[in-house]
């Protein structure tokens, strides 16, 4: 059966090749004669496989040695948590509001104490990035949060908030590993992994040395304290073993294309043919201000909801699929996460080229 092309914004399209990897080395894992998914997470061989994981991915990122690398469970819903419980020791913190997500993580923030938002585009449904250059951050405030890429809306910052000095939290869910990142900007960063980088049920975060401690929020369960699972190298219980296969053979395959400045012209190129279609269609519209377009989800529309409709309904049986966006912001969405290839997009931009031409008049 021929493969689509896969434009959801996750779990989302993997690299061809790594899929294909790991069906072969299904039933006998290098000479195991077991598969990943069978084995003691406290076995030589998972030790390697989830050691080698780490050691790709602080290459990637030129991660510094003060940084921890978590694999963890609980999706980054569980992280909006785990952001207060473990980092709120003034029960204050800041949190800039660019779409559903940095609200979610805010609203879950307010459960542990003072979260305030400093900044916030919901006036023009999340489709800009606020001015971040002088915000009002309150000095006592612990850190201050945002979220990188709006998945749902199709923003990313181009330059991160000046945050005067207060310890910076970025949820890069659907941005990480898209293109380079200075890991020392920031406290922690950290993700879901099921758009950019593997299967659902890992959460990785990347977090300072100083800032895990054992100062964490009263009834902070053992599991959400980040200390818990940094001194366990990320096995004080089960972790999700095989997914992280998956993860360290992505790694491995961003490697292989070139790491992440390659990733960056990779997805850049991409996301041109795409952004220079919707600016010269007379159908089709980006919902984003050009400034702050992400290179990994791009929300477009007709501004007629019947013909959105039939364009994602004939998209589906071209083999163009999970092209409806979300409901806050209705008409499309294509997520082109890394391991979209580019003649994906070109084939997507062809099939709306000729679909604009049958429904304009
Ligand atoms: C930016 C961002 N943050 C958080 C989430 C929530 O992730 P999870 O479903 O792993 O809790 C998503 C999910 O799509 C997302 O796109």
């Amino acid at each position: 059966m021929a493969r689509v092309y896969n434009f959801s914004a996750g779990p989302a399209v993997l690299p061809e090749e790594v899929l294909k990897e790991a069906a072969a080395e299904m039933l006998d894992y290098k000479g195991s004669g077991q598969s990943v998914m069978e084995m003691s997470h406290r076995s030589k061989v998972y030790d390697n496989i989830i050691k080698e994981a780490e050691a790709d991915l602080r290459d990637l990122l030129d991660i510094p040695d003060n940084y921890k690398v978590l694999f963890l469970q609980g999706g980054a819903s569980q992280f909006f948590a785990e952001v207060p419980m473990n980092l709120m020791k003034n029960k204050k913190a800041a949190y800039i509001i660019t779409g559903q997500w940095a609200k979610k993580a805010y609203q879950e923030a307010k459960i542990y104490g003072d979260a305030i938002a400093v900044a916030s585009s919901e006036d023009k449904t999340y489709s800009y990035i606020p001015d971040c250059s002088d915000l009002d951050i309150p000095e006592d405030a612990d850190y201050v949060y945002i979220c990188e890429n709006n998945t749902i809306y199709g923003t990313k910052y181009k330059k991160l908030p000046d945050t005067k000095g207060h310890i910076l939290v970025s949820d890069v869910s659907s941005c990480f590993l898209s293109e380079p990142m200075d890991v020392t900007k920031y406290g922690v960063v950290y993700g879901g992994v099921q758009k950019n980088i593997g299967p659902a049920g890992v959460v990785i975060a990347i977090i300072r040395e100083d800032l895990i401690t054992d100062d964490v929020l009263p009834g902070t369960p053992t599991m959400l304290k980040w200390k818990t699972q940094a001194d366990a190298d990320s096995l004080y219980n089960t972790p999700p073993c095989y997914n992280i296969y998956i993860c360290g053979k992505v790694f491995k395959w961003i490697k292989k294309m070139g790491g992440l400045s390659a990733m960056k012209e990779h997805n850049e190129k991409k996301a041109k043919i795409l952004y220079d279609f919707l600016d010269e269609s007379k159908l089709f519209n980006g919902t984003v201000v050009k400034e702050d377009r992400s290179l990994m989800n791009v929300p477009f529309v007709t501004g007629d909801k019947e013909l959105d409709t039939k364009f994602v309904e004939e998209a589906t049986k071209a083999g163009f699929v999970n092209l409806k966006g979300h409901r806050t912001v209705g008409g499309m969405r294509a997520s082109i996460y890394n391991a979209m290839p580019i003649e994906g997009v070109e084939k997507l931009v062809e099939f709306m080229k000729k679909f604009e031409k049958e429904n304009t008049k």
